[in-house]
């Protein structure tokens, strides 16, 4: 009984054991380079100064893999402030659309890290990719953990569209996109910024290549009213030390959202981008409430799998 409030407590999928990310997974691919020399690097400079201070760039443990406008810089620049985490600062996109390129130009989009340390990269379109989960079981015997942040699919979709809207302002409007036919309500399910809400089948594919100790689901609402409780949930499921908390964060309420006392290797408050707490469009509320009637029984599909209620019913 207590272990089944404690697990519901965290959402169901988090391993309970805390394994210290102290020596590099069973299973990480062999590669016959001890060390990935940066093909960028004309004289190899940068590579002797890592084996200097005992440092190398290796293969992710962790990868926030999504979801698209769920919140998962902020997690990622949440959980950098770690001394224990390294983490890539771009998306890497390798197990999506640079596969060919090999694990040893993925290692040298890492940054240097210290044996004990956890490096992590964050792809958001790899939740939602179809070959990327047998391909990042492939990298480490599936010992790679896999953090997904989730959010209301009716609210990340207009976030998704209104990304795209601010990069092409003559889109049609969000109501034209969503639906075939407004007037009838039939939902145009074949449009992306939909598709990637269906978490749960998304979750299906994963699950036939991971188990689900090997996937946390954070909120991404939660990620914005109480941080630091989300993170520590992400702590705890990495194995890290719990050293991030509230203390961490203020909110900045010119921004409308929180952020960092000090940024990572900073000594002043650092918020997101502007990129990140867009002022989203207005949208027909009848639009909205069609959506979430579409959206209901594969978010109630979702909770069951990872049991734990969201809330965006
Ligand atoms: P909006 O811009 O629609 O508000 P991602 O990093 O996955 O692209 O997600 C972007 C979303 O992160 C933003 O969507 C925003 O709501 C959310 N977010 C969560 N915490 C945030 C924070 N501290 N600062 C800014 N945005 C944050």
């Amino acid at each position: 009984m207590i272990a089944h409030i404690a697990c519901a407590l965290l959402y169901c999928l988090p391993a309970l054991s805390r394994t210290a990310p102290t020596s590099a997974p069973p299973g990480t691919p062999r590669d016959p380079l001890p060390i990935a020399v940066p093909a960028a690097d004309p004289n190899n400079a940068s590579v002797a100064a890592e084996e200097d201070s005992g440092e190398r760039r290796r293969l992710p443990q962790a990868i926030i893999i999504g979801v698209k406008k769920g919140g998962t810089r902020a997690l990622l620049e949440f959980l950098r402030l770690h001394p224990d985490v390294r983490a890539a600062g771009a998306e890497p996109h390798f197990f999506d659309r640079n596969y060919q390129r090999g694990y040893r130009w993925y290692r040298s989009l890492m940054p240097p890290s210290l044996e004990g340390q956890l490096t992590m990269e964050k792809t958001p379109s790899y939740y939602v990719t179809r070959e990327t989960p047998a391909r990042i079981q492939a990298m480490a015997d599936g010992n790679t953990k896999l953090l997904v942040v989730v959010r209301d699919p009716v609210t990340r979709a207009v976030s998704d569209y209104t990304q795209t809207l601010s990069k092409r302002p003559a889109m049609p409007a969000f109501e034209a996109l969503a639906f075939r036919n407004m007037s009838t309500g039939v939902v145009d399910t074949g449009w992306n910024a939909l598709r990637i809400g269906l978490y749960a089948e998304h979750l299906q594919r994963w699950l036939q290549h991971f188990s689900r100790q090997q996937l946390l689901f954070i909120s991404g609402e939660r990620l914005v009213t109480d941080p630091a409780a989300e993170v520590t949930r992400a702590q705890h499921f990495l194995g890290l030390r719990p050293l991030i908390s509230d203390e961490n964060f203020y909110f900045n309420t010119t921004k409308g959202f929180p952020c960092l006392k000090k940024g990572e290797g900073q000594g002043r408050p650092h918020c997101l981008g502007k990129s990140k707490g867009r002022q989203h469009p207005d949208i027909r509320p009848e639009a909205l409430l069609r959506l979430r009637e579409y959206f209901r029984p594969f978010n109630h599909r979702f909770y069951e799998m990872v049991g734990h209620d969201f809330g965006w019913d």
